[in-house]
């Protein structure tokens, strides 16, 4: 009772605006610096902007810690940046209505969390009033129908934790389907740091290629296959951008990417 009587922080706009999705910058931080509440003397970021153009595939690259994964929670209005803004097309999103904007954005995390209700209610979680239908054309798409057919009860088969035990990737295609579903104008990938099975990673790269197109598209990047299909990468450390280029430009340029290029990104995340 005490969890439920907590209030947010994070309170809805008085008059909202409307959310329109006509803008060349769909994404757009503007000197914002951030800290987490429980740790008021060290910024998450700091004074960060950054500009984001519809139907670009944007790279988030950086050591752990680097603050990749506080910019997608302030994207998503988690938390409310100390200073600075955050727009969506172009709004300041505290003008935004809280599930308009989170509608606009689908999001496929690192460990998707699964509910324990069956796969049918796993995947339509992205769009409550989807049809059976279209749930299975969105698996289909995600490439989730053919292991979701071989379950013991196939759609009906109950997942999480009283249910059946899918691998890492498995997981990611549900989310994945999910995603697919929802169809949102921005979509927020956070990569497996972990390898995928051989099987699950192709099935995944292939469903996320064709979830992509004409969509805008941030991506936590671990691996080096898709930093190289970014159209822009951006370099984080310490809650800062320390460059932002594309591959090629950014090997020469930056002595932090090319730490990372032969460190951490490998095909393959444990190769
Ligand atoms: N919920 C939280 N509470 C307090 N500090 C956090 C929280 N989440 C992340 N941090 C801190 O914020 C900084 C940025 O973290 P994060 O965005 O998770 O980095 P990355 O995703 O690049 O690894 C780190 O110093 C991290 O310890
Ligand atoms: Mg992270």
């Amino acid at each position: 009772m005490e969890l439920l009587k907590v209030e947010s922080d994070i309170v809805e706009a008085q008059q909202p605006l409307q959310l329109t999705a006509d803008n060349e910058i769909v994404v757009q931080f503007e000197q914002v610096s951030f800290n987490y509440p429980s740790r008021p003397d060290s910024p998450a970021l700091m004074n960060l902007n950054l500009k984001i153009a519809k139907g670009k595939i944007i790279a988030l690259v950086g050591p752990s810690g680097a603050g990749k994964t506080t910019l997608f929670e302030l994207l998503q209005r988690f938390y409310e940046p100390q200073q600075g803004s955050v727009k969506f097309n172009g709004i300041n999103i505290k003008q935004l209505k809280l599930a308009d904007l989170r509608d606009a954005i689908g999001i496929v995390p690192q460990q998707p969390v699964l509910f324990s209700s069956d796969v049918w209610h796993n995947i339509r979680y992205g769009k409550p009033s989807a049809t059976d239908k279209e749930v299975i054309s969105a698996a289909k798409r995600a490439h989730a129908d053919e292991f979701i057919t071989k379950l013991p009860q196939g759609y009906a088969s109950f997942l999480g934790e009283q249910g059946v035990r899918l691998s890492g990737g498995q997981k990611q295609r549900i989310a994945l389907a999910r995603a697919i579903l929802k169809d949102p104008e921005v979509l927020l990938l956070d990569e497996a740091t972990s390898a995928l099975d051989a099987e699950s990673e192709h099935h995944v790269q292939a469903a996320l290629k064709d979830l992509m197109v004409n969509r805008t598209t941030l991506i936590i990047a671990h691996r080096l296959a898709t930093v190289k299909h970014a159209d822009l990468i951006v370099v984080m450390d310490n809650g800062e951008i320390k460059d932002i280029g594309d591959h090629q430009s950014l090997l020469v340029s930056s002595d932090l990417y090319k730490r990372l290029c032969e460190l951490q990104f490998t095909q393959s995340p444990n190769h």
